[in-house]
């Protein structure tokens, strides 16, 4: 879990929090402008973030929506004491659920502000959403049909001089990183009959299930010695494609072989002929 909260804030950092700060500008200003008439695009947006995810803090910069994403006069605060303030104030589900921190139901809130409910979890570890109904005004997920689409990752393209040389291959066919191993989920059955056409020199297997912890320095050059990785997802839910894909496959430079959503899902996403997916045959073998 450690290892995937510090991929999912580091995600969180970057790539995707522009989709979001752009998305909600432009989404404030709209209904801004439904309601009260033409709005000044002079208009500052201050985007509150109740608690941070996981409880990993970054320090925020009040010219951190500017000097990262290019876009004026939008304020990221994690300042609760903004509250009254705040156009949007941001809830990541997580510590909702643990009791880590709680709604300010006791606040009075403004009128034109929206509460947004965050998670990049799955339905099953999100569990009983149903205290929320009626509370919040957006969602965001890696879910393609929620309000703010924030994927665990994306293609961009490569600067026009840059050169990527594909990692050495060694004596690794295939390798699999997994930390909660449950022998009836859908990829432990895979695993299962994989194991039975490949000889198990040629699988190398890490996490804390097999008692071969990779530490995050390791992870990446490890992996990179073998041609494919398994990249299959904890959980078959609509759209939910992580890390395991981005991080641990795409950016070792192994072939991914996935085991997820449909295949049209990831080709969304990714190139079809740049992975294989189980699906891809009638049988395992
Ligand atoms: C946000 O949702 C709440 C609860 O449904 C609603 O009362 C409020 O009017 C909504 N706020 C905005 C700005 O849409
Ligand atoms: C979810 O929680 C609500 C309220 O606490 C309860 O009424 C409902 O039965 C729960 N649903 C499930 C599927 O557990
Ligand atoms: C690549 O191009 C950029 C700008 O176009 C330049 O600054 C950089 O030095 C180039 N790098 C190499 C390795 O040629
Ligand atoms: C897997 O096992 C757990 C408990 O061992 C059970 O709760 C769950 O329903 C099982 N799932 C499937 C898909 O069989």
């Amino acid at each position: 879990m450690k290892k995937h909260n510090r991929a999912l804030c580091c995600l969180f950092g970057f790539v995707l929090l522009y989709n979001f700060l752009s998305w909600s500008k432009t989404m404030l200003l709209s209904s801004q402008t439904e309601t009260s008439g033409p709005k000044s695009p002079e208009y500052n947006i201050t985007i509150l973030l109740w608690h941070w995810p996981f409880g990993v803090r970054y320090r925020l910069e009040r010219g951190d929506c500017m000097d990262k994403y290019e876009i004026p006069r939008c304020f990221l605060e994690d300042n609760r004491s903004l509250f009254a303030q705040a156009d949007v104030v941001v809830f990541h589900h997580n510590e909702l659920w643990t009791g880590h921190s709680k709604l300010p139901l006791q606040l009075t809130r403004p009128p034109t502000q929206k509460w947004l409910w965050l998670s990049l979890e799955p339905p099953m570890n999100n569990h009983n959403l149903s205290n929320y109904n009626s509370l919040f005004n957006w969602t965001m997920s890696y879910r393609r049909d929620a309000d703010i689409f924030m994927p665990y990752g994306e293609l961009v393209s490569k600067r026009s001089n840059a050169t990527y040389t594909i990692p050495m291959k060694s004596e690794c066919l295939v390798c699999w990183v997994v930390n909660k191993y449950k022998a009836n989920q859908s990829r432990s059955l895979v695993f299962k009959q994989l194991k039975k056409h490949i000889p198990s020199k040629l699988i190398e297997v890490y996490g804390r299930w097999p008692k071969r912890l990779l530490s995050n320095k390791k992870l990446l050059s490890t992996i990179s010695r073998c041609y494919f990785y398994l990249a299959f997802e904890n959980s078959v839910s609509t759209d939910y494609i992580t890390e395991k894909l981005w991080r641990n496959s795409l950016q070792a430079g192994s072939v991914p072989v996935v085991l997820g959503p449909p295949r049209n899902i990831y080709e969304l996403s990714i190139p079809p002929e740049s992975f294989i997916h189980v699906n891809d045959f009638s049988s395992i073998k």
